[in-house]
């Protein structure tokens, strides 16, 4: 993809990684992008780099637009390896940049380079770089996602270059929300909002809100938010930054999400009494196998229902592998305001659903107890019983979003 003008003269350098389907573990079924941005001003500036691997994609883009050399300042806004790592391909051409960073990052990148003799500047929040006509203000985002994160604002054109925030994960041709919007729709691109907060960001929600009233104190105008992944939001980013607010305020649809495996197809054959009991309560509900859906996916499933029943069997006394990865993975995501419960078949032994519910309880998430667990397979009479516990289930979820949303 060519460099693309996002405002005066600040221009998209990155690179479309058609390919990813697995980064870093998450899984990208669209793909992603690299964004990056080259501020052609007296002072040409460069905000984020790339995954090395397309190191190669940039400086093409950037020499379409100026020889690599003349850049006089880098931008280091994250040093996560999918933005940073390319920055040693761009210091081979400029060597003599300023690179303009945080604390926190400064003592990450100088594990992957050496930064002996980089002509490196710390920066925090408040702080600003004048490049001629454009002055650029620095916005320290701790923990947004990492330590080190920041943003950098440009005041004149009032674009917040937003690194991994407000992103998703989608390889596009288009650029921005308005062209994605006429090849694609705006409900996939919200769906990828959510599965990128759901997966990336959900345990940063107070962070998050923190972070946007601290934005919005310091009385900055946002007319373009441009992320390092995906499209830019040019035509509305107040609806991303509501998004956000909403997310992190851990807002949700009055539904559940049954997410199940299965070893012989008992376990399965529960979930539909269990999405009859709910449907009886006028509450919508989904039912996702594990194995065959992206984890991401199911996380994202998870964070948009107020309900989640997780199905698993009794393999050996605990909890079936895959069931257990995925509460592995959603405890460390540490969902909030979200109602549990659980339901599985056994052999000769349960234990799975009362393992399940111990991890709910380290979760801190509402419960609906005790489940329900079948003994090999359902019966007319489990079904009856598993339809009740779905029931029951969607009342208390319907309690439940009452009080928060
Ligand atoms: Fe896209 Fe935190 O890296």
């Amino acid at each position: 993809m060519k460099a693309v003008e996002v405002k005066n003269g600040i221009f998209w350098v990155g690179a479309v990684d058609w390919e990813v389907r697995d980064f870093h573990g998450y899984e990208t079924p669209r793909g992603t992008s690299y964004n990056n941005y080259l501020i052609m001003d007296d002072d040409i500036t460069l905000v984020d780099t790339v995954k090395c691997d397309f190191s190669e994609l940039m400086i093409r883009n950037i020499k379409s637009l100026v020889d690599p050399g003349k850049i006089k300042n880098i931008v280091i806004n994250h040093i996560e390896n999918d933005h940073m790592t390319g920055i040693g391909d761009i210091m081979a051409l400029t060597p003599n940049a300023a690179v303009y960073i945080t604390e926190k990052g400064k003592k990450g990148i100088e594990r992957f380079f050496d930064i002996s003799k980089w002509n490196l500047k710390v920066v925090k929040t408040g702080d600003t770089l004048c490049t001629g006509k454009k002055t650029l203000l620095f916005l320290e985002t701790p923990m947004l996602h990492w330590p080190d994160s920041m943003m950098t604002y440009v005041k004149e054109d009032k674009v917040l270059i937003s690194q991994d925030a407000f992103g998703q994960h989608i390889a596009s041709a288009a650029r921005f929300d308005d062209e994605y919007v006429t090849c694609q729709s705006m409900a996939e691109l919200d769906d990828a909002v959510v599965d990128y907060y759901a997966n990336i960001l959900m345990p940063f929600g107070q962070l998050i809100k923190n972070k946007i009233a601290d934005v919005q104190k310091l009385g900055l105008q946002i007319e373009i938010i441009a992320p390092d992944h995906g499209i830019i939001w040019r035509q509305n980013p107040g609806k991303v930054l509501q998004m956000y607010l909403d997310l992190a305020s851990g807002k949700a649809d009055c539904s559940v999400a049954i997410i199940y495996d299965t070893m012989w197809h008992s376990t399965e054959k529960m979930t539909v009494p269990l999405l009859e009991g709910v449907r009886s309560e006028g509450v919508g509900c989904k039912i996702i196998k594990l194995r065959a859906t992206p984890m991401s996916i199911a996380v994202k499933e998870l964070w948009k229902a107020r309900g989640c029943l997780i199905g698993t069997p009794t393999l050996n006394n605990i909890m079936f592998p895959s069931v257990a990865n995925f509460l592995t993975h959603v405890r460390g995501l540490r969902p909030k305001n979200r109602v549990a419960g659980a339901f599985g078949s056994y052999g000769w032994g349960g234990g799975a659903v009362k393992e399940a519910y111990e991890m709910f309880k380290k979760m801190g998430l509402d419960v609906v107890e005790p489940g329900v667990e079948v003994n090999y397979k359902p019966s007319e009479a489990d079904e009856k019983k598993i339809f009740e516990f779905g029931a029951e289930f969607a009342r208390k979820v319907k309690e439940h979003h009452a009080k928060f949303n």
